[in-house]
Order: structure tokens, then C-alpha cells, then sequence
């Protein structure tokens, strides 16, 4: 399995948007302190816990999907507004665009047992 692409947050923010510019991702660790990461879960386990998966195939009956997180979920304002993201999508995508837009924000929680889903393309609708 190849190894993921992934950055402690305190890592500079050069480095990470270089290795986005080559990999297409990153992943950045520890992001939210404790009681930020202690916050988040006690606005999202019980929605979790209380959302079905889904009835279609593709979509996982054993995975857990939600979105709209900004206005079900105060700490994930918070997180989409972190210095150290906004000065990266800055540093990757600033020279193209006046503005950004962010277009999803959500969960999709899988289950023990959930299978892969198959490789395609999201598409706006
Ligand atoms: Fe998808």
C-alpha cells in the first residue's frame, strides 16, 4: 500500500502545498486541538448514530452520510476558517482565482463491514 501523503500542522506551509501541487492531496494531522477534536465529536456521534446508511448499493448500506456540516456543526466553522488552511488554499490556488468557494462540506462515516465503493468521479449537479 503506498504511503500516505500526510503533514504535521505544524509543518510550514510551503512544504505541504509543494507536495499538494505533486500529489493532488494532503493530509494534515492534528489540526484541531483536544478539545476542538472533543467538541467535534459531540456534535457529530449522535447524528452519526442516528442516520442510515444508505439504500443504494454505491452509496454504501453500511455508511453513514451527511452534509450542510457549517450549519449542523459550530466547530466545523471554525475548521473550514483555520490560518494554516486558508493560507494554503492561498498558496495553491490564489494565483487562479479572485475568491474561493467552498462547495461541500461533510461526513460520510463508514461502518465495520462496509465494502470499497468503486473508483469514479463526483459530478456537480
Ligand atoms: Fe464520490
Amino acid at each position: 500500500m503506498p504511503e500516505l501523503n500526510t503533514f504535521p500542522a505544524s509543518a510550514a506551509v510551503k512544504d505541504i502545498a509543494a507536495s499538494i501541487q505533486v500529489q493532488g492531496y494532503a493530509i494534515i494531522h492534528d489540526m484541531l486541538d483536544a478539545s476542538g477534536l472533543a467538541r467535534l465529536r459531540a456534535e457529530l456521534e449522535p447524528r452519526i448514530a442516528m442516520t442510515p446508511g444508505s439504500h443504494e448499493a454505491f452509496m454504501g448500506a453500511r455508511t453513514v452520510r451527511f452534509g450542510c456540516l457549517l450549519a449542523r456543526c459550530e466547530e466545523t466553522r471554525a475548521m473550514v476558517l483555520h490560518p494554516l488552511l486558508l493560507e494554503l488554499v492561498e498558496s495553491v490556488l490564489g494565483a487562479f482565482c479572485a475568491r474561493f468557494q467552498l462547495n461541500y462540506t461533510g461526513v460520510m462515516h463508514l461502518l465495520p463491514g462496509e465494502e470499497a465503493q468503486v473508483v469514479h468521479r463526483d459530478a456537480a449537479l
